[in-house]
């Protein structure tokens, strides 16, 4: 069983990316898109950055480990008529079925972190991106005070200890680390850079009714909550949640909770 899968397939992320489009879209009518422009979105889950990159014009493939993501993906670029963008399965540690230098830009957002042996995703990803082409990745902080940081380091205290060797996909928002990353990839940290960027989280209803979507949709809080519960503790995790929903939420009548970010940059 490949646990890093499963994580991911077991609820429906659709639930949550919902309240993330239109910082998706955001982010990526920021890259500089142009007609053709070859793309791969690594992690894509059902679209977020992917669809709106196919709407400005490029060629985008997407790929995500989790085949229930990758069937949303594909429906909702039918649905769209997006011809030009494409889902399929695939591990971003091991992209093998790519050729080299096949994309002009490769984006992950908040996905190829959660892929196991970090250093050969900084190599796979550098590998199918062309020479003079962009990685943009986008990577929660660890210890940051603000939601999807609060989230995991929440959730993971509630869960059994990670087995031995197990890197915490926190550490690609720790920039040290992404450039010794890329380095071992072959790039030098002056084609890095960094900056701390903002995604917003949008839901129609109260913070308390998007914590309940993480605890039936979102894989770690799923199982922070499966663990909370074979020890007694769900109900202090239901607490400490909606009290962090509740405390960083800034809308008036429904939710809207900033989080933020590092975007990192690489220029080949
Ligand atoms: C937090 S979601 C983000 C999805 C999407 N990028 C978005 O912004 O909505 C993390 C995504 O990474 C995918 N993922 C996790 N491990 C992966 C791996 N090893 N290879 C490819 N995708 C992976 C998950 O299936 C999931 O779709």
């Amino acid at each position: 069983m490949n646990a890093n899968k499963a994580l991911w397939e077991k609820g429906d992320f659709t639930r949550i990316a919902e309240s993330m489009r239109e910082s998706g879209e955001a982010l990526v009518g920021d890259l500089g898109i142009t007609d053709g422009l070859q793309v791969l979105d690594l992690g894509c889950g059902d679209g977020t950055t992917a669809l709106p990159a196919a709407r400005l014009g490029a060629d985008v493939l997407g790929v995500d480990i989790a085949s229930n993501l990758v069937a949303a993906g594909n429906a909702r670029a039918e649905a769209l008529g997006l011809t030009s963008c494409t889902f399929q399965e695939g591990d971003a540690s091991d992209l093998r079925e790519l050729g080299d230098g096949r994309f002009d830009l490769v984006v992950s957002i908040f996905g190829a972190m959660f892929a196991p042996k970090p250093f050969d995703v900084a190599k796979e990803m550098d590998r199918v991106t062309r020479h003079g082409g962009r990685i943009v990745m986008g990577n929660w902080i660890p210890n940051d005070p603000t939601l999807v940081a609060q989230i995991l380091k929440i959730s993971s205290s509630y869960a059994p200890p990670p087995p031995e060797g197990f890197v915490s996909p926190m550490t690609w928002g720790m920039e040290d680390q992404v450039i010794e990353r890329f380095a071992q990839a072959g790039v030098p940290e002056e084609g890095i850079s960094f900056e701390r960027d903002t995604y917003t989280f949008n839901y129609p209803g109260a913070p308390s009714e998007l914590v309940a979507e993480f605890r039936s949709y979102y894989g770690p809080t799923m199982n922070a909550f499966e663990a909370a519960a074979a020890n007694g503790r769900e109900a202090e995790l239901q607490t400490e949640l909606d009290t962090l929903f509740n405390e960083q939420n800034t809308s008036e009548d429904a939710t809207s909770i900033p989080a933020t970010f590092l975007r990192v940059t690489v220029t080949r």
